[in-house]
């Protein structure tokens, strides 16, 4: 398939729901719930705050978000697919203290009003939209003047400046998506499902590309950080 055509992303994360966090779990050793705390730690979320899940998918974000702004707090995960959605939702329906909603939405016109959010996480979405410089514009409309942003997915260790090892580290993660992600996807009968994710990773901006969209979106302060020996990235913004 092709990275960011809208309908066939969609109709791959409808397929790969009802295994999607098994999957995480396994592909990354559970690391991705280490790196989504990360991104918790630069938007400071604190109670009372609004703050969106963008590209939610089954709400991992959203739930631990939820944690921290209640009680009078709120916490909206937004999603373009109707699958992911459906578990999000069971999975706060077992958490109904949490202050927490999911709604179906495209990550680059949510129909949201200009500075709706004191904050807002997009995890694993923004290598994923048709056009990423837009999907940043959108995300900076919504913030409020102030407001914190981050965006953790993959990253192109080649096009990390003062990396070390930067080629082994691009070489094994080459390895990884191939030998590792691509396999054992293959054991779940969605192997060609991953093999998108390094067809995505190709053509996703490197993290000076993603800081320098971000300043044109209109970003203060911007900042991409490379986590996990630089596999994965961090970019952490202030509107
Ligand atoms: C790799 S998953 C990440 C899910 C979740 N954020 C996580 O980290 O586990 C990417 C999600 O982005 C959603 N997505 C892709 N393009 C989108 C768009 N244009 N608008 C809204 N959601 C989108 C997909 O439906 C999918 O659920």
């Amino acid at each position: 398939m092709k990275p960011g055509d809208p309908a066939a992303v969609r109709d791959l994360f409808e397929a790969i729901a009802p295994r999607y966090d098994l999957l995480n779990d396994l592909l990354s050793f559970g690391l991705h719930r280490f790196w989504k705390r990360q991104a918790i730690v630069w938007l400071r979320p604190s109670p009372g705050q609004r703050l969106l899940d963008l590209c939610c998918g089954t709400g991992d974000l959203a739930l631990l978000l939820a944690e921290r702004v209640r009680p009078s707090g709120a916490v909206l995960g937004l999603d373009g697919a109707e699958a992911p959605l459906a578990e999000a939702r069971r999975r706060a329906a077992e958490r109904p203290w949490l202050p927490l909603s999911f709604h179906s939405a495209d990550a680059l016109a949510t129909g949201l009003g200009d500075g709706w959010a004191d904050g807002a996480a997009m995890a694993y979405g923004l290598r994923n939209l048709a056009d990423p410089a837009a999907g940043l514009r959108e995300l900076r409309r919504l913030l409020r003047p102030g407001g914190r942003a981050v965006v953790l997915d993959f990253n192109r260790p080649e096009g990390s400046p003062g990396l070390a090892a930067a080629s082994q580290v691009a070489a094994f993660q080459r390895f990884y998506l191939r030998q590792l992600v691509v396999p054992a996807a293959r054991a779940f009968g969605l192997p060609e499902h991953y093999a998108y994710l390094e067809a995505s990773l190709r053509q996703f901006p490197t993290g000076p590309e993603q800081e320098a969209l971000a300043r044109q979106a209109g970003f203060r302060r911007v900042r991409h950080r490379p986590l996990a020996a630089g596999l994965m990235g961090l970019l952490e913004l202030v509107a």
